[in-house]
């Protein structure tokens, strides 16, 4: 089967037109499973367009085998998706990041290679002079298209390699910090450039040919990924994740222009852009400054002292208790966070929601934007239990109702409602914005032990007098808590 070049370009606009409604499916809840179908026709369309489609399969002989590498792929992802916890899809994502920076870079080598095998190199006998000069410029674009996006696949390649060994705890979390940290980053930025004049130009400098400049870019680029990663501290992941995100978009739009396919452009270019909206909207939910984001300084942006010393005691109820104090509430907040999906608590919880609505209470959830692992980690876990999207609310639009709620129920979360991020500037989280659990008449901590969150810092909201723990497993507790609801 071979596709006329206008049939591909068709499928190539209609597959664009659905990453583009899927993208907007994603940005709500109730529109999100809509937008992974619309993404999952879409790709589907664009690869068989390109499988299928006139360049390919010109000339081709090995267009079997790229039928044969996607079946073979396609089921090592569907059987490692569906093994994956949920409270491991960030190593996850980081790691499919990796993949495509890779494939950037052996993309721009397959295309430099190929650009200068002498078969493919254009014969100029017999051209005007304008001819040889329009055929010069396309090639500059060419390897400078090369270059780029070999520089950005190497540095999405190794910063993703780095952040999934810090979302899985294989290196250490804290920020790497040593002394001139800036100064190397735009040293390296600088022999980057001057490689790539040398390369664009088709320069032999002191034995370094353009290949050979080739080589040294990707090693640097590929340092840079790394050392860019490991300046930044582990509560500042999630953006880390993102922008690799849009990295990896950026790295996926440049192979298109190597290759000259308009959709991968089109699709790079949206997943870039979105990647970097999503990493503003993360850092304005964190308080972080974007620019030190994208120049690998991100850890030094927070404050690295000790939090100040936490003054107060910790008192702790049991299951019987913690329900005299729901049956006394009217109404209820429920705040999940990361202990909530390891515990996989989230369908007794709203089997004890849909029992508290029962008994005439209102009940609603809080959730942080970055509470748990990923963005809208908390939301999937609510919708996977089946619990209204008309009672799940941001944390902007419920804090101010915090003051006038009688009962506050942190399920594993820490950071998230931590109050030293508003009042204590030594705090490492300080600045990030939070949920104000500690303004409600009471508040119960669900957690196993005293034990601190994915910042390191300890939590002034457990040592309040309006705060009650309740220790334990939380999918356990709350199924404690539902048998003396019944009982
Ligand atoms: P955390 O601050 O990480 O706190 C989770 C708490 O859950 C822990 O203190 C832990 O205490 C408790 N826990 C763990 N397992 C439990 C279980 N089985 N039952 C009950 N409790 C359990 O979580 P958070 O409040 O959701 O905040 C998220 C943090 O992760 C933020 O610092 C955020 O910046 C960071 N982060 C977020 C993302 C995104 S995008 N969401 C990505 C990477 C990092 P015990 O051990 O005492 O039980």
């Amino acid at each position: 089967m071979e596709l006329t070049i206008g049939v591909q370009t068709a499928a190539y606009v209609f597959a664009s037109i659905l990453f583009i409604l899927s993208l907007g499916g994603l940005s709500s809840q109730e529109s999100a499973m809509r937008g992974v179908k619309y993404g999952i026709v879409g790709m589907l369309i664009a690869v068989i367009a390109t499988v299928f489609g006139p360049n390919m399969v010109a000339g081709m002989t090995g267009q079997g085998y790229i039928i044969v590498a996607i079946v073979i792929a396609s089921t090592i992802g569907i059987m490692l998706a569906r093994k994956v916890e949920m409270t491991s899809m960030p190593q996850l994502v980081a790691i499919l990041h990796s993949f495509v920076g890779l494939a950037a870079v052996l993309v721009g080598y397959g295309s430099y290679l190929s650009s200068i095998d002498p078969s493919n190199v254009i014969d100029l006998t017999g051209l005007d002079a304008e001819k040889i000069a329009e055929i010069g410029t396309e090639h500059t674009i060419h390897v400078v298209e090369v270059f780029i996006g070999i520089f950005i696949g190497a540095i999405t390649f190794t910063g993703s390699i780095v952040a999934w060994g810090k979302l899985d705890g294989k290196i250490m979390s804290k920020p790497l910090n040593y002394p001139g940290k800036h100064a190397i980053n735009v040293l390296l930025l600088i022999i980057c450039v001057v490689l790539g004049v040398l390369f664009a130009g088709g320069l032999s400098v002191d034995g370094i040919d353009p290949m050979m400049a080739l080589y040294i870019m990707t090693t640097i680029a590929g340092f840079i990924g790394i050392i860019m990663v490991m300046a930044i501290g582990g509560a500042d992941m999630p953006v880390v994740v993102s922008m690799l995100n849009s990295y990896s978009g950026w790295a996926a739009s440049a192979a298109g222009f190597m290759l000259g396919n308009d959709l991968l452009i089109v699709t790079g270019a949206l997943v870039g852009s979105s990647g970097a909206i999503l990493s503003i909207i993360m850092c304005e939910a964190m308080n972080r400054s974007f620019i030190s984001v994208i120049l690998g300084g991100f850890g030094e942006a927070a404050p690295s002292g000790e939090a100040a010393e936490i003054e107060g005691e910790v008192t702790a109820l049991d299951h019987a208790a913690v329900v005299d104090l729901i049956k006394d509430a009217k109404t209820v907040v429920i705040v999940p966070g990361y202990g909530m999906a390891v515990a996989k608590a989230q369908y007794p919880v709203y089997e004890m929601v849909q029992d508290l609505k029962d008994m005439g209470k209102t009940v609603k959830f809080a959730i942080h934007p970055v509470a748990g692992r990923l963005p809208g980690h908390m939301n999937v876990l609510l919708a996977e239990a089946n619990v209204p999207y008309d009672i799940v609310f941001e944390m902007d639009e419920i804090n101010d109702e915090l003051p006038d709620t009688d009962l506050v129920i942190v399920i594993g979360a820490n950071d998230v409602v931590n109050p030293g991020a508003q009042d204590d500037p030594a705090s490492p989280i300080y600045g990030m914005p939070v949920i104000e659990a500690w303004k409600a008449g009471t508040v119960v901590v669900m957690k196993r032990s005293m034990a601190v969150g994915y910042a390191g810092v300890q939590n002034p909201l457990f040592f309040k007098d309006n705060t009650e723990m309740l220790y334990g497993d939380a999918k356990d507790s709350v199924s404690k808590l539902l048998t003396h609801l019944k009982g």
